[in-house]
């Protein structure tokens, strides 16, 4: 499973699987978000429906006890007038624009007298509201009304679940009903913007913190790899910082500890080598010089031969130690000239090759960071290896490219016509001393080292390099390096 299946969008069928990768996004630090921002969001629904449906009851409370003082102050405005004055007391009332008022002479036949559980239970009882002030009177507290004013008889009409109200009042010095209709309006949780407004800047200032807090937190993560990245380049790359979080910091730790592990190991080995190679210089040419005393001309000739062989072996095993461990400066060069220059050189080495050597095309003008002497030798190794094994050299320099996190990187193709490697030794080759079977029936002297030399040098440099066979035949080693 590669990176991109990981998660939940994995082992679902393709159609859900992409939209849920569309939404799921790859970075550690945007998932983290994501699901916090989710449950922030659940959470936030919750509290906010537990907020409505309190606010609505009390909302449908509020609305009840507005409308009940309302009928109170039209009953009491009525009341206190003289029974001949009352009609025009009544068109000079303003009421809210839901209610409608009348003098009747009897109440509506589906007027009911009220239940004890009714909610305008207490205006029976001629309690408050009759005591609130009336519409646009400024507020004051007013006496109760007298017994002599109160109602003889109360009717109401309330259909369960409908928001019409009416309610009738038999005047206590008239045969005259006085009926109010009213619709309640609708309960609204939310009707104070101050609620929505404050729950908003919560919500945004929660996900801000979230990815804020996410970010932080999951930074050390990409220190590690960056940090192991860097590892991968060049050994002597320093070490992490051990600061920060408990678990980071044991991380770092450790990351520290193997690095230098390793350092130590390929330092051993290294010495090891160049030790090897080093004393067995000394019986080498001890043998070469006894050779020489041997009778049998054919037999000295391949005694010779083997020795010589023998000895470049220990040059290149002893020059192999060095590169390792050798650390050139780096410093900006013009990679263009660089190429140039060691495909003069080959033409020079290789003078019946020569028209087979050179660029494939112009190639651009390109300056990248690196160690020239070490670079040198690692684009000669391949160039070499091209005319060698396969007849001469063309190299492609492509433009530099922005890639990898804004790096740039730019791209050298070394190609030839030669038969190419069988597809399982395209990696194997990179090993100290491997060499296909083809090359070492043909003497040509290598000791397969050029390839783990090349690798090395352009790893330590940020970079790669691949080898892949061309069609129809032919091998091409593509060199990537950092600008
Ligand atoms: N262009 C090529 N075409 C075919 N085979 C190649 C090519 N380049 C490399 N090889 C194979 O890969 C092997 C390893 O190459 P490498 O450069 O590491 O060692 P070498 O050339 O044998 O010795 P030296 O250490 O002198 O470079 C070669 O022996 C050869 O068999
Ligand atoms: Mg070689």
């Amino acid at each position: 499973m590669n990176a991109t299946e990981s998660g939940p969008a994995a082992d679902i069928p393709t159609l859900p699987r992409r939209v849920l990768r569309w939404f799921w996004p790859r970075s550690l630090a945007a998932r983290t978000s994501l699901v916090l921002i989710v449950g922030l969001g659940i959470i936030e629904a919750i509290g906010l429906g537990v907020h409505a449906l309190d606010r609505i009851d009390f909302d449908r409370r509020m609305i009840q006890q507005e409308s009940q003082n309302h009928v109170g102050m039209i009953y009491r405005s009525i009341v206190e007038t003289q029974p001949q004055d009352r009609e025009a007391e009544l068109r000079a009332l303003h009421p809210p624009p839901t209610f409608h008022i009348a003098l009747t002479p009897g109440p509506d036949p589906d007027m009911v007298e009220q239940t004890a559980d009714d909610p305008m239970a207490h205006m029976r009882m001629g309690q408050p509201p009759f005591g609130q002030p009336p519409f646009g009177r400024p507020p004051q507290s007013l006496p109760p009304l007298p017994p002599h004013l109160r109602p003889r008889q109360i009717l109401f009409n309330a259909p369960r679940g409908a928001p019409q109200r009416a309610v009738a009042f038999l005047l206590p010095d008239e045969t005259r009903w006085l009926t109010i209709t009213y619709t309640l309006r609708p309960a609204n949780p939310f009707r104070s913007p101050t609620f929505p407004t404050a729950f908003a800047l919560m919500t945004v200032a929660g996900g801000v913190l979230i990815v804020w807090g996410v970010r932080r937190l999951v930074a050390p993560v990409g220190t590690l790899a960056a940090a192991a990245e860097a590892l991968g380049r060049d050994v002597n790359a320093p070490p992490m910082s051990e600061d920060g979080p408990l678990e980071i910091a044991r991380a770092a730790q450790a990351f520290n500890t193997m690095a230098s592990r390793i350092r130590r190991f390929l330092t051993d080995r290294t010495l090891m080598l160049t030790a090897i190679g080093h004393d067995l210089r000394t019986p080498i040419t001890r043998l070469k010089l006894r050779a020489e005393f041997v009778e049998d001309d054919e037999l000295r000739g391949k005694f010779l031969a083997d020795l010589d062989e023998l000895e470049a072996m220990v040059s290149a095993t002893l020059a192999f130690g060095r590169d390792t461990s050798r650390r050139e400066p780096m410093g900006r060069l013009d990679l263009t000239a660089l190429l140039q220059t060691i495909l003069d050189e080959a033409a020079e080495t290789h003078p019946d090759q020569a028209d087979a050597i050179g660029f494939a095309e112009p190639p651009p003008t390109v300056t990248i960071e690196a160690r020239p002497v070490a670079l040198k030798r690692a684009l000669n190794n391949l160039i070499q290896n091209a005319i060698l094994y396969g007849g001469g050299a063309r190299i492609t320099l492509e433009a530099p490219q922005a890639e990898n996190e804004g790096e740039r990187l730019v791209t050298v193709l070394i190609e030839d016509d030669g038969p190419g490697l069988p597809p399982e030794d395209l990696n194997r080759m990179f090993e100290p001393f491997v060499r296909a079977e083809v090359s070492r029936n043909r003497e040509t002297g290598g000791t397969g080292l050029g390839l783990a030399i090349a690798r090395n040098i352009i790893w330590g440099l940020g970079g790669d390099i691949r080898l892949g066979n061309r069609t129809p035949h032919g091998l091409r080693a593509t060199v990537t390096l950092v600008c």
